[in-house]
């Protein structure tokens, strides 16, 4: 790259109209007003058009010269394929920041991207002003069927989400079955990861466990639905999300037979991650194209464990294989035709995605239960399946068990019940001092004389920490 990186351009450059280098921070600039006309105008409409050729015509005509166009912000500085591009003036500090509150701060493009792609990429952008920090970008990007074009985020450094060291594991005290599972989820894991194969006895331990006791504990689900805030890499992942997708299964009135094989693909279907480097796993920010193609190789490698087990579900290797892909058909593992994912994988997908979204990294913030639950509304009809999507988020409702919220009162508390005909109005448990339980609950949709309600809730808060979830939620 170096050997054909182009010299550092002069900062006035920009004004140069015949100039035929390529000025970054014109097309930053460029690219920063064709989202801004996709939010304001329809498809089709001239300013788009005329904005999305001139962007078109200097991406094709730079991309002649290099395979790929790099365009970066690093140290509010613009890099034109790791050139810095110095241009101490206000138009372009502004564009830097646009971008910085987008969280992008590198597009890099790839020869072969057409104009589609072009303008797919701004209404990605736009769509990226409502939407959590922690949602997974190039998920989207392939959604929209953009393959010739990457977006880097920026570790949000100077927010209160400062980049950190999550801890692996959920802190504090747990709800003793969900502990249980976990530990030995753990055991069944770390013994895939060392070869000595999948505890069958074990697994069919857990799926009961999970059945009997995890996800009809309020506590337990208190724990898995709320903000998490530890750094959840596969095993309390796996339960989390086989937790989650049996209550989606309880929601569309599985038999015991399927809740049974829903539990155990649910458990298992990220086994195959225990074949991808830790350094892979816990990268913070995007993976480079070998890195996501490993990554994206856990469904695989998940199916090839699976299928060697005597004894498991018939449907356990499936889900393993087919979590990532879309119901429309795309997706990954890339299969020649738009095969749809079977019912199981389906819901394992959405509890998937909200888990992931709602868990920490080193580099993202968890996002909240109704942010999580906006992203699988975004995702319902491409990626995932919108009638399951319906059944997940009015199973947990908006503001689900556990979740530390605000009312229009100012008033803090803890999520203890929900009310499934009011799924804005929970029941909470008020945090007093020390984060301890208040006596008494306060039942949100309680309407005073007007008819009116007597509060709202206004937001989701991250849990101060050190919070007991049991002391709520077991009391209730
Ligand atoms: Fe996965």
């Amino acid at each position: 790259m170096t050997a054909s990186t182009p010299p550092p351009r002069r900062a006035h450059a920009a004004d140069d109209a015949e100039s035929t280098t390529l000025d970054p921070v014109a097309l930053f600039r460029g690219f920063v007003s064709l989202r801004r006309l996709t939010g304001m105008y329809p498809a089709g409409h001239p300013a788009i058009v005329s904005k999305l050729t001139e962007i078109d015509e200097s991406v094709q005509r730079h991309l002649q010269s290099t395979p790929v166009l790099q365009l970066d912000i690093i140290h509010g500085d613009v890099h034109l394929d790791g050139v810095s591009f110095r241009q101490d003036n206000e138009s372009q500090a502004q564009v830097v920041r646009e971008l910085s509150d987008l969280g992008v701060d590198s597009i890099h493009i790839r020869r072969g991207v057409t104009r589609d792609e072009l303008q797919a990429l701004s209404e990605v952008l736009w769509q990226l002003k409502d939407a959590p920090a922690s949602a997974p970008i190039q998920g989207r990007l392939e959604q929209r069927n953009i393959y010739h074009v990457t977006l880097g985020k920026l570790v949000p450094l100077d927010t209160r989400w400062k980049a950190q060291e999550w801890p692996d594991a959920p802190q504090g005290p747990l709800d003793p079955a969900y502990a249980e599972s976990l530990a030995l989820t753990e055991k069944t894991f770390d013994d895939v990861a060392s070869g000595k194969g999948v505890n069958l006895l074990t697994v069919r331990e857990i799926v009961e466990l999970l059945i009997r006791k995890v996800a009809g504990s309020s506590a337990a689900l208190g724990q898995i639905l709320a903000v998490k805030l530890y750094e959840n890499l596969t095993y309390c992942h796996s339960v989390n999300v086989a937790t989650l997708s049996l209550l989606i299964g309880r929601q569309l009135g599985f038999d015991a037979a399927m809740t049974s094989a829903l539990g155990e693909a649910a458990l298992l279907h990220d086994i195959g991650k225990t074949r991808i480097p830790l350094d892979v796993l816990k990268k913070p920010g995007a993976l480079d194209k070998r890195e996501r193609k490993l990554m994206e190789a856990h469904t695989i490698y998940g199916a090839e464990i699976l299928v060697e087990v005597a004894g498991l579900q018939p449907l356990t290797p499936t889900v393993a294989l087919e979590h990532h892909r879309a119901v429309t058909g795309g997706g990954y593992p890339d299969f020649d035709e738009a095969k749809i994912p079977h019912l199981l994988s389906q819901i394992v997908s959405v509890a998937d995605i909200y888990e992931a979204v709602t868990g920490a990294r080193s580099y993202q913030e968890p996002a909240t239960p109704e942010q999580a639950c906006l992203v699988l509304a975004r995702l319902a009809g491409t990626k995932l399946n919108t009638a399951l999507v319906k059944a997940f988020v009015n199973t947990i409702s908006f503001f689900p068990l556990g979740s530390v919220v605000r009312t229009d009162r100012d008033e803090l508390g803890v999520v203890v019940r929900t009310i499934p005909s009011e799924p804005l109005h929970p029941v909470i448990a008020l945090l007093g001092a020390g984060h301890r339980r208040v006596a008494g609950e306060i039942d949100t949709s309680r309407r005073g004389a007007s008819g009116d309600y007597e509060r709202h809730v206004v937001e989701t808060l991250r849990p101060p920490a050190p919070l007991d979830l049991n002391e709520f939620l077991a009391a209730s």
